[in-house]
């Protein structure tokens, strides 16, 4: 092998390795985190949290998925839901604020662009204005309807 197919193919190892290891990151504080309701592979759980794996949800969302999920950690959420077919009444997530800025980045990127393969996540920036201003819960239910 020469050395530009050497160099070339160690730089697609490398590039590999560090996108693995960004989403296998996500998953891992996701799993810590968020799991315990909304199960494991994000597939939620009936009669406790939805389901995150909703690729619809996402993509209806469009441009303002980034404030709903920065929202939503940030602010927590009650109040009447629809998601895949299951209602959820009567349940409150609690704020997630406790968890650091750059997990919270993290865990909501693995969960738009890992889980969902749907483009954009929130940034630092905006989980940060959003842990001073949290939006209440009416915002939220608002933002997900589409207004
Ligand atoms: C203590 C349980 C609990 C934990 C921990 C939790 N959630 Fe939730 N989550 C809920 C509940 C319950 C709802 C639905 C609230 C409602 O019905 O209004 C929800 C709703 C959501 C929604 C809105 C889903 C939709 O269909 O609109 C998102 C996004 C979300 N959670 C993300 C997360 C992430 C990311 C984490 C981890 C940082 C997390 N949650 C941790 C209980 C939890």
């Amino acid at each position: 092998m020469n050395n530009t197919s050497f160099a070339w193919l160690a730089g697609l190892f490398a590039s590999t390795l560090s996108l693995s290891a960004l989403a296998s990151d996500g998953h891992e504080k996701f799993v810590n985190n968020c799991s315990g309701c909304h199960g494991l592979e994000a597939e939620g759980i009936p009669g406790l949290a939805p389901a995150l794996n909703n690729p619809d949800l996402w993509n209806k969302l469009g441009a303002k998925r980034n404030e709903y999920i920065a929202g939503v950690v940030t602010g927590g959420l009650s109040g009447k839901l629809k998601s895949k077919g299951n209602d959820y009444d009567g349940l409150v997530m609690p704020p997630q604020d406790f968890i650091e800025t750059a997990d919270l980045v993290d865990i909501t990127r693995y969960v738009i662009n890992d889980v969902n393969k749907v483009d954009g996540a929130p940034d630092a920036t905006l989980i940060n204005q959003l842990k001073s201003a949290p939006k209440s819960h009416e915002d939220l239910h608002k933002l997900r309807n589409g207004g």
